[in-house]
């Protein structure tokens, strides 16, 4: 990762990259019982012969044959999914639907891009393989920054992304990002205004803001706040309806914000599969018909493209 940022330090912002480094380096140093496991998984990486990352139907894929234990050690996988030359890696989370439904509308090629919650960074080397200039993911669950690290030191050709261990809220303020993307982080927001502000801080003049969360059928100005849980997620703060999101995002500041894609999550999306791990829980065990078990609407997820001018 290190490496990666002395690459776009030389470019324009680099107190900004500094900054990320620095702080990055802190969240590492931190105590983690799991960490040496998920080191010793990087150190069985090693020896692979680094190979193209080319995405294969909904797999990102590595034509080499790697040890399935080391991956399997990684474990939960929520998003993905991956596959090698002897497994298929099939996470929780389809994350090639999801990709089909934003790819269509948007130009990465020599873009910057920032991409908040990025998980194990599917995403970000899918923008990657789109030709993007660089893409900066932000993920403070440090398992899946081991993730990433697992993935891209197979590779050759992924060396523009980079992750860091950060919180959106963390970061400096920095006009750097042609296009900067929240998926399903809204929601885990105590402040979703000061969420949608903080990301409009990162875009550059004339940038996009992908943003993807959970919505309910309301009036404007209504918003679910659950009791508890949602769909058995802790941390879930505001679920707005679609009319009081896009009123959120124009009080903030964004002049065209468009729906491009409006979906329930479906159990080909979010399935169980044996990569999630010892909780092998998923979405059918948390909606029953059209409610989650806590009676609240099934999870529906609207994603938007939002300009400021
Ligand atoms: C539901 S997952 C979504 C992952 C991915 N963006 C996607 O759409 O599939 C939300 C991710 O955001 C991360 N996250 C939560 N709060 C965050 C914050 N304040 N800043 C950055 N990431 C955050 C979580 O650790 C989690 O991995």
């Amino acid at each position: 990762m290190f490496k990666y940022f002395e690459k776009i330090k030389n470019d324009s912002n680099e107190s900004f990259f500094c900054e990320i480094e620095k702080l990055s380096k802190v969240e590492f140093a931190k105590k983690n019982g799991n960490k040496p496991k998920w080191e010793q998984c990087l150190k069985d990486l090693a020896n692979v012969e680094k190979s193209t990352l080319i995405q294969k139907q909904e797999y990102l894929f590595v034509d080499k044959e790697v040890q399935k234990q080391a991956f399997e050690n990684l474990r939960p996988w929520r998003k993905g999914p991956y596959s090698f030359k002897n497994f298929n890696l099939d996470s929780e989370w389809n994350g090639f639907i999801k990709w089909q439904r934003i790819e269509k509308h948007l130009n990465f090629t020599n873009k910057t891009v920032l991409d908040v919650g990025c998980g194990n960074g599917y995403f970000a080397f899918l923008m990657g393989l789109k030709n993007a200039k660089f893409v900066l993911g932000l993920e403070p669950f440090l398992l899946f920054n081991y993730q990433f690290k697992a993935i891209q030191s197979l590779t050759n050709n992924t060396q523009n992304i980079a992750i860091a261990p950060l919180k959106l809220e963390q970061i400096p303020d920095c006009k750097a990002f042609d296009i900067v993307f929240s998926m399903g982080v809204l929601y885990h927001a105590k402040s979703p205004i000061e969420h949608i502000l903080k990301l409009k801080q990162m875009l550059t003049t004339g940038g996009e803001l992908v943003l993807e969360t959970l919505i309910v059928e309301g009036t404007c100005g209504y918003s679910l706040t659950p009791t508890d849980r949602y769909a058995k997620m802790r941390n879930v703060w505001f679920i707005p309806s679609e009319k009081t999101l896009i009123s959120w995002l124009k009080r903030c500041g964004f002049a065209s914000v468009e729906v491009i894609d409006d979906s329930i999550t479906s159990f080909e999306e979010q399935r169980k599969t044996s990569w999630i791990g010892d909780d092998s829980q998923s979405l059918e065990d948390f909606v029953e018909g059209e409610k989650t078990i806590e009676g609240y609407p099934r999870p529906r997820r609207l994603m938007l493209l939002c300009r400021v001018s």
